[in-house]
């Protein structure tokens, strides 16, 4: 069951990565930016889908106990449905799964019926078309702006395309949909994401790869505010 509510669909929203804290420090790096953070995004490698192994349900059930934010699980995994229940139970408000790995509806329903509000992720070469059937059933869209499996990389501008296209797309139907960008996103890219029709900003190295990761955040959102505006 969704133990958080996620916010009104379409509010701008800055969702830190814990990829890019310190891990021997975990719950202290989640307080710390608590007050700058609307979702908590937790970045699930599994060393198949992408080249990298990172965190898995025990982390999110222990940082659960240090925040009551919307824990936002980004799952690049090549078998995310063997898991979904493991995130839930351990204390996930949202799953994404990567329409690359196929048996998307499935996936959907399977996580819907958990309780679970669902998101489906687009890798940078991954054409708009293939999360375009799925624009009704899914909670989330995630445009990756860099190529999954490690942080600090560069945001790839051409992914703006997309996320201009889903935008239109989602006010033209009225579509109850967050449309997220995860990757290189720092005080520069975010109004650019924002322009295009991202409400939701990804960003781990902007945040905790800065002496103050709580005003590093403050000023993303207001950055990305200015962009609103
Ligand atoms: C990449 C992850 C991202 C990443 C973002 O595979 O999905 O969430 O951690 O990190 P930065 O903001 O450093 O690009
Ligand atoms: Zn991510």
């Amino acid at each position: 069951m969704t133990s958080i509510d996620a916010g009104p669909f379409g509010a701008l929203r800055v969702a830190p990565s814990i990829l890019a804290a310190d891990f021997g420090s975990l719950a202290s790096a989640v307080r710390e930016i608590d007050a700058e953070t609307d979702w908590l995004h937790v970045d699930v490698m599994d060393g198949h889908f992408v080249p990298n192994v990172s965190i898995g349900p025990p982390v999110v059930k222990s940082l659960r106990q240090y925040s009551a934010r919307f824990f936002d699980c980004h799952l690049m995994m090549s078998e995310p449905g063997r898991y979904l229940e493991a995130f839930r139970a351990a204390g996930a408000d949202g799953c994404t799964v990567h329409v690359e790995v196929g048996s998307t509806a499935t996936l959907i329903d399977e996580a819907h019926s958990m309780g679970l509000r669902v998101g489906l992720a687009a890798n940078p070469d991954t054409p708009f078309s293939k999360v375009a059937p799925f624009l009704g059933d899914i909670d989330l869209l995630l445009f990756m702006t860099v190529f999954p499996g490690f942080g600090g990389q560069s945001f790839i501008g051409d992914v703006m395309g997309k996320v201009n296209e889903a935008r239109r797309e989602v006010d033209a139907n009225e579509l109850a949909l967050d449309i997220e960008v995860d990757g290189g996103i720092d005080l520069e890219t975010a109004p650019i994401a924002v322009d295009a029709g991202a409400n939701v900003l990804v960003a781990g190295s902007a945040i905790f790869n800065r002496p103050d990761p709580l005003e590093a955040a403050h000023e993303l959102r207001v950055a990305a505010r200015s962009a609103r505006s």
